[in-house]
């Protein structure tokens, strides 16, 4: 059974709390946060108050996705915010062993997300420092985006780097995650599935999260 994370990028923001909170109660896993800064992606969103404030309501993990350029500069504010686990994209950041290393100096769980154009190789060298891998199967910026199908053989090559190098890591995918690809990546061997829309767009949070636990 795969865990489930919900992405509050999906979510009607003038209820954000109240649509994690229902996530919550049927089952999500964790909660997966995105943070754009209109430079590395066109799109913005959510701070680290956004963060501070969930983490009165909710008792799950804060999964941060750094979807910008130059993560570093945002270490400190999310360390300060409670996320539990940050996570930067590779192609995002020059020295990423270093910032691996910081992640876990400030507490919490360092992760690379790896976009849908790149391949899980440019993990290699870095793999022994991570402890957290996002694939994700559409380009950063947009919830509602079309699923890129590559991802099932990147689930399976990250599994065989991580089978080779000894060093294992949970895999979570992002992007164009329902009930339809969700049972196929959990067949891939997906460990976590990170889906927006398909929980929060049609009114039927309960259900989705459900449905996501069940496959
Ligand atoms: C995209 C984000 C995703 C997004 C996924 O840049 O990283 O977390 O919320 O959205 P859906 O599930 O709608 O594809
Ligand atoms: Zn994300």
């Amino acid at each position: 059974m795969a865990k489930v994370s919900v992405s509050i990028l999906g979510c009607d923001q003038t209820r954000i709390g109240e649509q994690v909170l229902e996530a919550e109660k049927n089952g999500a896993d964790l909660i997966h946060f995105d943070v754009m800064d209109g430079v590395y992606v066109e799109n913005l969103c959510f701070g680290p108050q956004l963060a501070i404030d969930l983490k009165k309501i909710s008792k799950l993990p804060i999964s941060a996705h750094l979807e910008l350029l130059r993560p570093e500069t945002f270490l400190p504010m999310f360390a300060r915010a409670g996320v539990d686990i940050l996570t930067f994209q590779l192609d995002a950041c020059p020295n990423p062993i270093h910032l691996l290393k910081e992640i876990k100096k400030a507490g919490m769980k360092a992760g690379i997300g790896i976009g849908p154009a790149y391949s899980v190789e440019g993990l290699r060298y870095i793999l022994h420092h991570v402890d957290w891998l996002i694939l994700m199967s559409v380009e950063p910026g947009y919830g509602g985006q079309t699923f890129e199908e590559s991802v099932y053989e990147k689930i399976h090559q990250a599994k065989a780097l991580m089978d080779e190098l000894g060093h294992h890591v949970p895999i979570s995918i992002d992007g164009g995650v329902n009930d339809v690809t969700g049972k196929k990546l959990i067949e891939a061997g997906a460990d976590i599935l990170i889906a927006g829309s398909y929980i929060f767009k049609d009114n039927k949070v309960a259900e989705r999260v459900q449905t996501l636990k069940a496959l």
